[in-house]
């Protein structure tokens, strides 16, 4: 039958109690149908309601869903009136509460040398993954279209804008972010040299550009030569015009780096 609009924690009204002109629990139902015709039917009390929906699995979910289950806790022994009805309202919390439903798709990773298994939405970003998720804020956040390399990092090595990538496509991936260039205390050497040549100003988009130029300095396709070096950074932009510092910064990391 149709379901009542009103309120939902009533477990009955799909099972056409209200159907009758008396409810199951009412005193008058003990009464003859012409007195039910003189007087209107009591309203239902809490407890009519907690014993219909304790004998109905459907009906203890929608009272489950309806009260909460911190509240039902509470609430239990004061409402249900013997012990055995306590005890099945106690399984009912019991199974509500192993079956919650996990949110998301599974998705496991290894970021920076570390695996991690999460739930994500079908439609989430790496880049908010990673942010969002695992508290990575070192990688940025700035046009979110691919535009401007802030979000840069590196999955198996190669360097992506991680805002144009859906997380669930890496699965088992290893990502590395800014996070896990340094070895404990110690500065990988790109970022070294941007400490030292004042390759940045406000510095929003600093993770990204050393992501960039790690993953150049390692690319044997690409050439030594500024040139080459700007060319194959062109799509990290800075808004503070730091380039000359950053091409110096990735020159002088490359000859540390002995390449
Ligand atoms: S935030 Fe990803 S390219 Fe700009
Ligand atoms: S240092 Fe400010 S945007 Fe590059």
């Amino acid at each position: 039958m149709k379901e009542h609009a009103c309120h939902s924690s009533c477990a009955s009204h799909t099972h056409g109690a209200h159907d009758s002109p008396q409810h199951p629990q009412s005193p008058q139902s003990s009464h003859s149908s012409s007195h039910s015709s003189v007087h209107p039917p009591s309203p239902p009390t809490a407890a009519a309601h907690a014993a219909a929906a304790v004998a109905d699995p459907a009906g203890r979910r929608r009272f489950l869903k309806s009260l909460g289950a911190s509240s039902l806790a509470g609430a239990s022994a004061a409402w249900l009136p013997n012990a055995h009805a306590q005890t099945t309202a106690g399984n009912a919390l019991a199974n509500a509460g192993t079956a919650a439903p996990v949110d998301g798709e599974p998705l496991t990773l290894t970021v920076n040398g570390q695996r991690r298994a999460l739930h994500v939405a079908p439609n989430a970003i790496l880049l908010d993954v990673l942010r969002d998720q695992l508290q990575l804020t070192g990688t940025k956040k700035g046009c979110d279209h691919g535009q401007c390399g802030a979000c840069t990092v590196h999955v198996n090595g190669i360097s992506i804008n991680s805002c144009l990538s859906l997380a669930l496509m890496h699965e088992g991936d290893a990502i590395t972010t800014i996070e896990g260039l340094a070895r404990g205390d110690t500065l990988h050497p790109v970022q070294a040299a941007f400490w030292e040549h004042d390759a940045y100003q406000c510095g929003y988009c600093t993770s990204g550009q050393i992501m960039s130029a790690v993953a150049i300095l390692a690319d044997k396709r690409i050439g030594h030569d500024d040139a080459a070096v700007r060319e194959a950074m062109s799509g990290n932009i800075c808004r503070c015009g730091a380039y000359r510092n950053i091409l110096a910064a990735i020159q002088d990391a490359r000859s540390r780096m002995g390449g």
